[in-house]
């Protein structure tokens, strides 16, 4: 390959820090790094609580849980909640298997996100929750929608899997919503092979997830917590909330305290990549390119199609796999372009136009927390010298 979708970003301090685990020979999530690696994330957010499970998928699924279990105002079987086409899977299917109904918004064309007066307009009397997504980095405008369904009483849940250390309003996404979710998979903004974390300031929150991560036991809670919520003292093994084993390992946190470490540098180089990139490709009538606000943490680059090039899509990427460049769909895709979708309850505000036509002629190719612009600069000639 030429130019890779992804790429290692390790070093010999993740090497070093698996042997320690080893070393060590406490290898499950009881161990010490765990707890170091979940308070320096939040630290890092400006968060109260970090919660770290294994895949960006399982803080999502075990997020959306613990707002059923939430003494006021829980989520129950049969609310709304808004989400937008554009997302991944695992977006949606823990509200699918929590019984939750959609309500699709479409996204804008420009930023691959929701605009906030679509969310807004789209809220129904059922609407209980919004699942806010920034795309590839991209932040939605999240200070507004924050506001709106503090007004509400709207649950605000953050899908930032996809945009680590992106900022607006000077805020980090991921740090809006009452939970917010990240994922450390391979290949993501830092790297602990799998992984995932949740931020909340609450505390009741943060409980319900420490339960929910280990088999919805009492183990990990606080006595405090254990008395007041489940009125049982100093038993560990008492079995109070219907949860998962969604748990981290001690090597996943180890590696990811060195990364964190390295998290401003990545950025700085991700943001580098992509001046260079927007300097090549902003003024290109062929394709519309992701319009970026706030501060993004720029996960990938996106091209669609300009409606009067869209014919030539399967021409151009063919020629992209000739020239061994990788490409692939924008993050899912749109949802309902997807089988997946009869299993679930849902309507849609308006239409999925955009998101639709993202799915048929858009696609991305990787950005890397190392300089790319050798590998941007060959995508151009390649794309240059297509005849359309
Ligand atoms: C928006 C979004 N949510 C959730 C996930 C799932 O994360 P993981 O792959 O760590 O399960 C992803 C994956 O990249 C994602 O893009």
């Amino acid at each position: 390959m030429k130019y890779n979708l992804i790429s290692d970003n390790w070093g010999s301090e993740e090497i070093k820090a698996i042997k320690k685990v080893i070393n060590s020979g406490v290898y499950t999530y009881r161990g010490k790094y765990v707890k170091q690696f979940e308070k320096k994330f939040a630290k890092f957010f400006n968060s109260k609580y970090a919660a770290m499970v294994n895949s960006g998928s399982s803080a999502n699924l075990i997020a959306v849980a613990s707002l059923f279990f939430k003494k006021d105002r829980p989520l129950k079987s049969g609310d709304e909640v808004i989400v937008p086409a554009l997302a991944w899977s695992t977006t949606y299917n823990p509200l699918q298997q929590y019984g939750l109904k959609l309500r699709i918004v479409d996204i804008n064309l420009e930023t691959l996100n929701v605009d906030v007066n679509d969310v807004i307009n789209a809220v129904t009397k059922k609407t209980k929750a919004i699942v806010a997504v920034s795309i590839l980095g991209n932040p939605v405008e999240l200070k507004k929608l924050k506001k709106f369904c503090l007004k509400k009483k709207i649950y605000l849940i953050e899908d930032n899997c996809e945009s680590m250390g992106a900022m607006i309003n000077e805020k980090y996404t991921g740090t809006y919503g009452i939970v917010n979710t990240f994922s450390t998979f391979f290949s993501h903004h830092i790297s602990t092979i799998e992984g995932g974390v949740i931020l909340t300031n609450n505390s009741e929150i943060y409980e319900l997830i420490l339960s929910l991560r280990s088999h919805g036991w009492t183990r990990d809670n606080s006595t405090e917590f254990k008395l007041k919520k489940f009125q049982t003292t100093y038993e560990d093994y008492s079995f109070v909330l219907p949860g998962y084993n969604v748990r981290p390992n001690n090597i996943y946190a180890a590696v990811g305290i060195e990364q964190l470490k390295k998290l401003n540098k990545f950025l700085k180089i991700r943001r580098e990549n992509h001046n260079y990139f927007f300097k090549l490709f902003s003024k290109d009538k062929r394709f519309i390119i992701q319009k970026s606000i706030g501060n993004p943490s720029f996960f990938a680059f996106t091209f669609i199609l300009s409606e009067k090039f869209k014919s030539k899509k399967l021409k151009i990427l063919n020629k992209l796999k000739k020239a061994n460049i990788e490409y692939r769909l924008i993050t899912g895709g749109s949802f309902l372009k997807h089988k997946v979708k009869k299993y679930f309850k849902y309507s849609v505000y308006k239409n999925t136009n955009k998101a639709d036509y993202l799915h048929n002629y858009g696609f991305f190719v990787g950005n890397h927390p190392r300089d790319l612009k050798k590998e941007i600069l060959y995508l151009k000639n390649v794309l240059d010298k297509i005849k359309i």
